[in-house]
């Protein structure tokens, strides 16, 4: 059976565009091999530096995400920090690591060209990335299009690691980019992202989502006029959640005119209410129920170190590093 294997950073609350660009497809991939998700915490210290809100994001997207239904009976759900060997790995990649490969770094390059002041976490990001995804021997890494580079840094490490020590020792995983929807828009047309706070969240409810909802730019056609639903920023977000026939039919109310942008609004609200309705039940409940979040955060946490050891022992004599304990 494959591996399949992906992380989840910590860094806010999860967006509609994280849902539909990432979050559906590991769902849906838990039952199509042995999966491994993870929750980045080790990765977030790169642009969070408070302990608490560290903490408070790797249980919130615990939650988001078993609410959401992920399920552990099914895939291994764990945090990173929960496999040490994780950060051994690190390093000796680190080690074998040109420079050069880290420059090129996009994430990284932007943060510079931003006149930010980057720190090496961020620099050698794409290196813990790359433990991460050999030290289960993953073969599939259902990630979005921005991660592209990450992966392909992480083959590169590996085959530079094999070459070094002239073994087949780590697998190099096959490429796999999520055939994500088309990039979700934010309230503002421009892709949603927390870094441009345009974003509706999952569990936005009531006023919040509402006041949200209400403010999706919109151009100014009169209320009676024919509108083009392909063209409309609410009519994107409306695709994502309605059926068939109820995307069919709003389609066609835009087409015929005498309907507004606030009325396609409204909809949105309780199309939205409907499709996460479920999830925010469960969310609630696990809420009360926090010690089996917990509870299923350290058993991931176990069979993930099983596995990561079975791979750390032979890069360890490869490399001379012997545990004398
Ligand atoms: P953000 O831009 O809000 O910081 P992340 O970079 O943490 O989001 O993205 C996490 C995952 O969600 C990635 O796999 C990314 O491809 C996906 N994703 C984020 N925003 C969108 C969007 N607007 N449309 C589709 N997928 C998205
Ligand atoms: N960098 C990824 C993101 O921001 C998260 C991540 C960390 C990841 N390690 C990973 C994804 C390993 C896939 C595999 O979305």
């Amino acid at each position: 059976m494959k591996t399949i294997l992906s992380g989840i950073t910590p860094s806010g609350k999860l967006h509609i565009g994280n849902y539909f660009g990432a979050i559906r497809q590991h769902i849906a991939m838990q039952d199509k091999g042995d999966a491994f998700y993870f929750i980045a915490n080790y990765h977030s210290l790169t642009s969070v530096n408070d302990g608490g809100e560290v903490l408070q994001n790797t249980l919130d997207i615990a939650l988001d995400y078993l609410a959401l239904g992920l399920d552990p009976e099914k895939c291994t759900f764990f945090a990173q920090s929960d496999v040490p060997q994780v950060t051994e790995l690190t390093w000796i990649l680190g080690a074998i690591c040109p420079v050069s490969l880290m420059e090129k770094g996009v994430a990284y390059k932007e943060k510079v060209s931003q006149g930010l002041n980057p720190n090496i976490g961020l620099f050698t990001y794409p290196i813990l990335q790359a433990a991460d995804i050999l030290i289960y021997n993953s073969d599939v890494v259902p990630v979005g299009q921005d991660q592209k580079q990450n992966i392909e840094i992480c083959r590169d490490l590996a085959g530079k690691f094999n070459h070094v020590y002239g073994e087949e020792i780590l697998k190099l995983p096959e490429e796999h980019i999520v055939e994500s929807v088309a990039v979700v828009p934010g309230i503002d047309g421009q892709k949603m992202s927390k870094s441009y706070g345009n974003t509706i969240n999952i569990f936005d409810e009531g006023e919040e989502l509402k006041k949200k909802v209400m403010s999706i730019k919109t151009d100014s056609t009169p209320l009676d006029e024919p509108k083009d639903p392909e063209n409309c920023n609410v009519f994107a977000l409306i695709k994502l959640v309605a059926d068939e026939e109820k995307t069919k039919e709003i389609a066609e109310k835009y087409r015929a005119g005498g309907y507004g942008y606030g009325h396609a609004k409204k909809e949105l609200i309780g199309l939205l209410d409907d499709y996460f309705a479920e999830a925010r039940a469960k969310r609630r409940e696990l809420q009360e129920n926090l010690d089996y979040v917990r509870d299923v955060l350290r058993e991931g946490g176990k069979k993930a170190r099983k596995r990561a050891e079975t791979v750390m022992e032979p890069v360890r004599e490869a490399t001379g590093i012997i545990k004398n304990s």
